[in-house]
């Protein structure tokens, strides 16, 4: 049994005091207790001060890092610095990180490396652009970021991470992937990590859908078989809606 997991990418939003209110809200709203993992993404500078506001009551992740431990990287974050601020996640290889700033599969894959190295569980985005999609290369692209970003990661190391799927063409459109398509591609990622992991690890690994989740559609796309929970953006940034997909989650 996979416990579903829900996790919210503030992206680059919010003020510290709209994060600690909203992070207090859902703490205090989440009424699903152990049956949902649940966890927000803060801006980096407010991670601090969301992690105090969680109180232990929600999971809080970093939205990035770099591979480096410590030393001249200006700008950067280690993961070690995540996790010393209390962070128990990285998202990485997300789609705005990939697209804008050009991160590649090997980018990925050195933070992928470093997270784990930190004790942090990674939430390692993959997904298809629409023209990918419509020439029909969904399957190759997301086959080649999963084993690009996850290379030389071994067995032990892998029941920690979680795999999100993010198609691009759903992200912050409102045009989410159907319960079928979604389901499609979870269900080859679950196979590309049965090849790779074998059956018995590929079926403990917690595979998230992302693009535009809402609470009237979390439901559905989390009763489908391989969908294990959501990373969620803009309906992240409001208690109300986080919370709809928690219970979304609980029903399914
Ligand atoms: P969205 O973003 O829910 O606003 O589509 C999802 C994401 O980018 O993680």
């Amino acid at each position: 049994m996979r416990r579903p997991f829900i996790a919210g990418n503030w992206k680059m939003n919010t003020t510290k005091a709209e994060g600690v209110a909203l992070v207090k809200g859902v703490a205090e709203g989440n009424t699903a207790g152990d049956s949902v993992e649940v966890a927000v993404c803060a801006p980096s500078v407010y991670l601090d001060a969301v992690v105090t506001a969680a109180a232990g009551k929600v999971g809080v992740g970093a939205q990035n890092c770099y591979h480096e431990a410590s030393g001249a990287f200006t700008g950067e974050i280690s993961a070690a610095m995540a996790k010393d601020v209390g962070c128990q996640y990285v998202i990485l290889g997300h789609s705005e990180r990939r697209h804008i700033f050009g991160e590649s599969n090997a980018d990925v894959c050195k933070k992928v490396h470093a997270v784990l190295a930190a004790g942090l569980v990674p939430i390692v985005c993959v997904g298809e652009l629409l023209e990918e999609r419509e020439s029909g290369k969904t399957s190759d692209v997301v086959a080649e970021q999963m084993y690009g970003s996850l290379a030389g990661v071994t067995d032990e190391q892998m029941k920690s991470v979680v795999i999100a799927y993010e198609p691009v063409w759903a992200i912050g459109t409102g045009k989410v992937a159907t319960p079928e398509q979604a389901e499609e591609v979870h269900a080859g990622i679950r196979t590309l990590m049965t090849a790779k992991y074998g059956e018995a690890i590929s079926e403990g690994v917690r595979i998230q859908y992302g693009g535009s989740v809402k609470p009237d559609n979390a439901a559905e796309l989390l009763s489908q078989p391989n969908i294990d929970g959501a990373l969620v953006g803009g309906a992240s940034l409001k208690a109300d809606s986080f919370l709809g997909i928690i219970a979304g989650a609980n029903a399914s």
